[in-house]
């Protein structure tokens, strides 16, 4: 979009999402993992350069209270909806300045972290030479920028599909009405090539089911924005070297490594591997990726680029990864899995480190820490001392990172996991809840908590209510029929007897509870 058109964003604001990969506390473990020595997100200053409604910036501010934040944005439509959550919130780090970037303040100062999520590959080479400017100028000394961008291959193809919907909707004015069209088109080409075997065919309906249920917004902005300018890999790298910063990394650092390819792949990528930015290049080629978040830093820092075990030491550890029971589990072996893959092991120190990750899931544990648990959780014949256990933890712990099956995070986020006498839910989810947002939790990911009683219940967990009193809403709501009981014996519902709902609903409370500590959404 050129400063011009930038009304689109008024017409049709963009999703109100944070997105868990522009989060300082994340991109400081990418940093210090490359030899850097980033400052602490929970007392930094962080600046989001098209913040939309603050979907992100809001998350930041509202998790490190000691933050000082700056979004700056555009469009005022969207700036009045994060100025009414600052209020409402009542947030005293952050502010949200509706200007142009081209007009950002050179007497703004210096900030830790500086992110442009979804903006740099939508704006005119102007816009993308000044939020290059800012980073130079204004990003401190040790500090990390975030600019994530559309990217080629993968917008070569796609931006086909782009071109044909915005020849087919060139007449009609309402965005809205714009990417009803645009669906509309889409499925009568995936339609008609359905039973097609030929690449368009199966690329086509590949990219409609693909984007099937996104929504409207991102459709429009994505697709139909006028301006949309992908850029491969080694241009951007170019582009940001013109204004002295360095490429520091992928905010999913092991979309780098070559030895995430099949062997004989990464051995050919490995005739790279004095250059980074020709090796990257190739993976994208090879991936035929769309998108990239690229973090920058200043050319004058120091790098490590050879990641040692002993760098994830400082670090804490999410992990996700559950021991899962096949018989294709070669014997003796555990295998530990989750969505990003699997890990097998038969390291008595590995499965009792897994094992206590998984225990204290969505917390993120001290390197130091998982250390300590895993040597009292040793079984009685293993004998291995401290330094022994530190160092075998620290290369599995690596090694899965860099595999992308477990999360790297400097520092804690302030949620619980077990529910205080007044059980809280973070103010910010209970206001996204009652605008009628996606619920995102204090690890700034989007959830679908669809249980009737925790719906029910959130608004009201805010700090002030002991279990009785949350007990006695939940009775109010069953006797007005705004919520329903369902309790089944033996497949059947059952007449709960009013003697027996009190207890009934203690039940339910103490189970709600459990599911919103389980997702980073109880600080208290
Ligand atoms: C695709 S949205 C991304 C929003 C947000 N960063 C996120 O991730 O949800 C791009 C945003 O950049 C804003 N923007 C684009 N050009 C701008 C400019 N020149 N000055 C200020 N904001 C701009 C748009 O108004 C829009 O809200």
């Amino acid at each position: 979009m050129s400063v011009e058109s930038i009304n689109s964003y008024d017409e049709l604001p963009y999703l109100f999402n944070a997105m868990p990969y522009t989060q300082p506390h994340r991109i400081a473990a990418i940093a210090q993992l490359f030899g850097m020595n980033p400052p602490a997100p929970e007392t930094a200053r962080i600046l989001e350069l098209g913040c939309a409604s603050g979907g992100n910036i809001l998350a930041t501010a509202y998790t490190f209270p000691k933050s000082r934040c700056v979004g700056v944005e555009l469009s005022a439509r969207q700036v009045a909806v994060a100025q009414q959550a600052i209020k409402e919130l009542d947030l005293k780090n952050l502010v949200i300045n509706q200007i142009n970037i081209m007009d950002f303040d050179a007497n703004a100062g210096q900030f830790d972290y500086i992110i442009a999520h979804g903006v740099y590959s939508w704006v005119s080479p102007t816009v993308r030479e000044k939020i290059l400017q800012i980073c130079q100028q204004h990003l401190s000394p040790m500090g990390v920028a975030y600019i994530s961008y559309n990217t080629k291959p993968g917008w070569n193809m796609r931006g086909t599909i782009r071109d044909m919907m915005l020849y087919h909707t060139q007449n009609i004015k309402d965005p809205l009405e714009r990417v009803a069209q645009m669906r509309a088109l889409w499925k009568f080409l995936a339609d008609a090539t359905q039973t097609g075997q030929d690449s368009y065919s199966l690329f086509l309906n590949e990219e409609f089911k693909f984007f099937a249920n996104s929504e409207e917004s991102y459709l429009f902005h994505d697709f139909l924005e006028e301006e949309n300018n992908p850029i491969y890999f080694h241009e951007f790298v170019t582009q940001a070297a013109a204004y002295q910063l360095n490429y520091l990394g992928d905010a999913h650092l092991h979309t780098m490594l070559a030895s995430n390819f099949p062997p004989e792949i990464a051995q050919t990528l490995e005739l790279f591997k004095d250059d980074l930015v020709h090796q990257e290049q190739y993976m994208d080629f090879l991936r035929n990726r769309h998108f990239r978040h690229s973090l920058l830093c200043h050319q004058q820092v120091p790098l490590k680029r050879a990641i040692s075990a002993e760098r994830v030491t400082n670090l804490s550890v999410v992990s996700s990864l559950a021991e899962v029971q096949s018989t294709e589990i070669p014997q003796g072996k555990k295998c530990f899995i989750n969505q990003s893959g699997n890990l097998v092991t038969d390291s008595p120190i590995v499965i009792a480190a897994l094992t206590y990750l998984l225990e204290q899931l969505p917390r993120a544990v001290p390197f130091v820490e998982l250390v300590e648990q895993t040597q009292t959780r040793l079984p009685a014949n293993i004998t291995a001392d401290k330094e022994a256990i530190f160092n075998h933890i620290a290369d599995i712990i690596l090694q899965a990172y860099t595999k992308g099956l477990i999360e790297l995070q400097v520092g804690a986020l302030p949620f619980v996991l077990q529910a205080g006498n007044k059980p809280t839910v973070s103010a910010l989810a209970r206001w996204r809840v009652a605008h009628g947002l996606k619920l995102n939790n204090l690890r700034f990911e989007n959830l679908n908590l669809e249980h009737p009683v925790v719906g029910a219940l959130l608004p009201y967990l805010d700090g002030t209510r002991d279990r009785n009193a949350l007990v006695t809403i939940l009775e109010g709501k069953i006797a007005d029929k705004s919520l329903q009981l369902n309790v089944k014996q033996a497949g059947q519902e059952i007449q709960i007897a009013p003697e027996q709902l009190k207890e009934l609903l203690m039940q339910a409370l103490e189970e709600s509870l459990k599911a919103l500590a389980k997702s980073a959404l109880l600080i208290a």
